[in-house]
């Protein structure tokens, strides 16, 4: 007879005879984590003139972490309107994820008019990523597997895997000549099985910097519609990469004039500084109204177990700077600034290079684009550059170019030259 009694067993207990003392005895020591591992051992450094160019998080020219004028007003209005800490929506501020869309996809876009997005407020690119990832698992109807560039951001490879998606990959960088190996992606594409998934990097590729030219964008989402894939955007830099939103979402607005439907995450950590305020926004562009109502009913049960509704302070904030005309145009302005210096330390650190006797082509530093550049250093070369110049950076030889000053930049450029001569 059935034990009706039985209790219901939702997933399986490690067998608890290798339990000694602790319940942990068990766990091992997982390694430091590639990009922000590299910030503890800055900080553990003594030499006074140690550089960390490991996260990409932006530095203004003294070096400090920047909060943009723009947010400072922000967050003083959001504070006088004197608001409760009732909980969000499960979808988040409203005031902000529609916006954060239409940021992206264009003012009076065809798509948001059109209410063909199901968008939700997310916890920064990470986070938004992740509820694609979880939605995909769920609901996506091809193989579940999702292909990423190779290299790509180290925290895809973790997120897309612990969301259940199986991590396959496609060329995209060609070390030889630090840039876009446009041939290989094609030819890497082709052999896609249809129906499966493709992370793209709407602009700012991270960790190389190198993004595809417009023409190359055209045949590649020409490619994917061919190839019946579906296209997932990760969009954290718009406007941080050439200091424009319009020019940096290109190619997300290009897939969908092709036809395509899109996954889009967008963070907001970078072109708004709030990097700790973790705001970010994740929508798909469905076929139809209906659909989107449906989706979005999917994405808040997705949703609900994970974190319940998001944190509203930064969206907030978000929210203010992007609805109000006037201090979206100077954020505009801060951004384009930022995006600027960038540039500029790029070009520094070229010219000190060369004013150092370093006879390598380092035309890449001044090509690639974003906060990163992928310096083509080896692991012994990025070893010795932290070992013996205290300079910080990811094992790939990625350096956040929003780390380098007009003060550090000569000695950074003497320890490159140091180690790669
Ligand atoms: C980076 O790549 O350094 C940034 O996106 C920060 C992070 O979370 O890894």
């Amino acid at each position: 007879m059935m034990n009706t009694l039985r209790p219901l067993r939702l997933f399986q207990l490690p067998v608890a005879s290798t339990r000694s003392s602790s319940w942990w005895a068990g766990v091992p020591m997982g390694p430091p984590d590639a990009i922000l591992g590299v910030t503890e051992a800055f900080k553990k450094d003594t030499n006074p003139k140690k550089i960390n160019l490991g996260v990409g998080a932006y530095r203004d020219d003294q070096g400090k972490p920047y909060v943009l004028p723009t947010v400072k007003i922000a967050e003083e209005r959001v504070i006088k309107k004197n608001l409760d800490k009732e909980y969000a929506g499960i979808t988040g501020v409203p005031e902000f994820f529609k916006a954060a869309i239409n940021l992206a996809l264009g003012e009076g876009n065809p798509w948001t008019s059109s209410g063909l997005n199901a968008t939700v407020q997310g916890i920064s690119g990470t986070g938004s990523l992740r509820i694609g990832g979880a939605f995909l698992r769920r609901f996506f109807p091809g193989n579940k597997d999702i292909y990423l560039p190779i290299p790509t951001w180290g925290n895809h490879i973790p997120l897309f895997k612990d969301s259940g998606l199986n991590v396959k990959t496609y060329r995209y960088y060609e070390p030889k000549t630090c840039g876009f190996d446009f041939q290989g992606a094609l030819e890497d594409i082709r052999k896609i099985p249809e129906n499966s998934i493709i992370l793209l990097h709407a602009c700012a590729h991270n960790p190389t910097g190198v993004d595809p030219k417009p023409e190359q964008w055209a045949e590649i989402s020409k490619l994917i519609k061919q190839k019946k894939l579906f296209p997932f955007f990760d969009m954290a830099y718009q406007g941080f990469a050439s200091g424009d939103m319009d020019r940096d979402a290109a190619a997300v607005r290009l897939f969908l004039k092709d036809g395509h439907q899109i996954g889009l995450a967008q963070s907001f950590a970078k072109n708004m500084g709030l990097y700790g305020e973790r705001v970010g926004a994740f929508s798909f562009i469905c076929s139809s109204k209906e659909e989107a109502d449906k989706v979005m009913s999917q994405l808040k049960i997705v949703i609900r177990p994970l974190y319940s509704n998001p944190p509203v302070h930064g969206a907030r904030i978000a929210a203010e700077l992007l609805n109000d005309s006037s201090l979206r145009g100077q954020w505009l302005a801060e951004v384009k600034g930022m995006a600027d210096r960038v540039i500029s330390m790029r070009n520094q650190l070229k010219d000190n290079l060369k004013k150092e006797g370093s006879s390598r082509n380092w035309s890449h530093i001044t090509d690639q684009i974003g906060m990163f550049c992928f310096t083509g250093m080896k692991p012994e070369q990025v070893e010795k550059l932290m070992k013996e110049h205290s300079v910080y950076l990811t094992k790939d030889g990625r350096i956040a170019i929003v780390g380098i000053t007009t003060k550090n930049v000569d000695y950074l450029a003497h320890a490159i030259h140091q180690v790669t001569k």
